[in-house]
């Protein structure tokens, strides 16, 4: 278990500025979600804190130790790759068993921890096999095991689960987030899949263009999203917002109801919505069309639980309303959120 410090961490390659100027303490035990769509760095990020690339400027602390300067194999830090490759010859055990051996971890010790990690995630039985003769999850867990197997300070694991199908992925993050709590090894966890990120992370720490746009617990980030960025990511469908007054307005789908199906009580902030398509998926109904005085481009949202059996026509114009706790407002020119209103 250990302390991971990045400070003002950044990446060049060449003109990219692949992390530029990010900051971020992972605390001991914790598991943090790295979350951001494709390009905004995660991977150099990772790879920077194994000690597989060099950062441009800035520092890496592991444990409150400065370790920007040593190389991989004296940090302690185990990673599992985006494309994680097992040695397809080797078996199930001899795959795990290879970082002790690297290592120069004592021969005596290596089959009680290679069945240990075996047991971890549930590898027993397929020790003897091959890679080609495992599923995609199998193999999955075979990299992992090899990752934990010399219990390292820090587990890094990047989209580790991106090559398995919907129903797996959502078994192995189980067993995951199961086997991190057990071990308390602190992980920092790599996904651009933002249901992902929320049901697995203890923080969230949302990436753009090379820059950490914030960081906080799943809840604080998708109820106090600090940009129009993090609003927008979170969510499906993201945050609404429309242009007011030089300000972005902002209200998730889920709060933006029609106005007979508000609490009586509280306070609202009501629009005019020209209703131009509904989509039904099961358990909600999406609402797409435009605000009252928003630009002709600017689709909003709304989701309804199909509980709420209210009658919603296309081309219908309804009155749909927002509590006033439930609205944003950002600046329009930086996407910064203005807290807690513009005056
Ligand atoms: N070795 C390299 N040389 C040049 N540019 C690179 C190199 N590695 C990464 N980049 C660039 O740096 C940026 C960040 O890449 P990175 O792989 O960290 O993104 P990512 O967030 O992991 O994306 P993905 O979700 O697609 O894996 C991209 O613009 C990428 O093209
Ligand atoms: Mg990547």
């Amino acid at each position: 278990m250990a302390t991971v410090d990045i400070n003002n961490v950044t990446k060049h390659f060449d003109d990219v500025r692949a992390i530029d100027g990010v900051t971020l303490s992972v605390q001991e035990g914790e598991f943090l979600v790295l979350l951001g769509p494709s390009g905004c760095g995660k991977t150099t990020l990772m790879r920077t804190i194994a000690g597989l690339e060099h950062p441009t400027s800035g520092e890496i602390l592991i444990d409150g130790r400065n370790v920007t300067g040593l190389p991989p194999r004296a940090r302690d830090v185990a990673m599992v790759f985006q494309s994680y490759a097992l040695y397809p010859h080797k078996t199930v055990f001899n795959n795990i068993v290879f970082p002790l051996k690297a290592q120069g971890i004592p021969k005596e010790e290596w089959d009680t921890r290679v069945r240990e990690a075996a047991q971890v995630l549930g590898l027993e039985k397929l020790l003897d096999r091959r890679p080609r003769q495992l599923s995609g999850g199998e193999r999955q867990r075979v990299a992992l095991a090899r990752a934990m197997v010399r219990d390292p300070k820090v587990m890094l694991l990047d989209e580790p689960l991106s090559n398995l199908d919907a129903k797996l992925r959502a078994s192995a993050r189980d067993e995951l987030q199961t086997f991190q709590r057990r071990l308390g090894t602190t992980t920092i966890f790599v996904t651009h899949d933002q249901v992902e990120a929320m049901g697995m992370g203890d923080r969230i720490a949302v990436m753009s263009g090379g820059k950490l746009r914030q960081l906080g617990t799943p809840h604080e980030v998708y109820t106090e999203s600090a940009d129009t960025f993090v609003a927008t990511f979170l969510g499906s469908p993201g945050m609404n917002l429309i242009p007011r007054n030089g300000y972005l307005l902002g209200f998730r789908p889920e709060n933006f109801l029609p106005r007979e199906a508000m609490p009586s009580q509280s306070q609202i902030e009501t629009f005019r919505f020209d209703v131009k398509r509904v989509e039904y998926l099961g358990a909600d109904r999406l609402i797409y069309g435009i605000v009252d005085h928003a630009p002709d481009d600017v689709i909003s949202i709304a989701r309804l639980p199909s509980a709420v059996t209210f009658p919603i026509e296309v081309h219908e114009n309804h009155e749909f309303a927002v509590a006033h706790e439930h609205l944003r407002y950002f600046d329009a020119d930086t996407g910064l959120r203005i807290s807690p209103q513009p005056l």
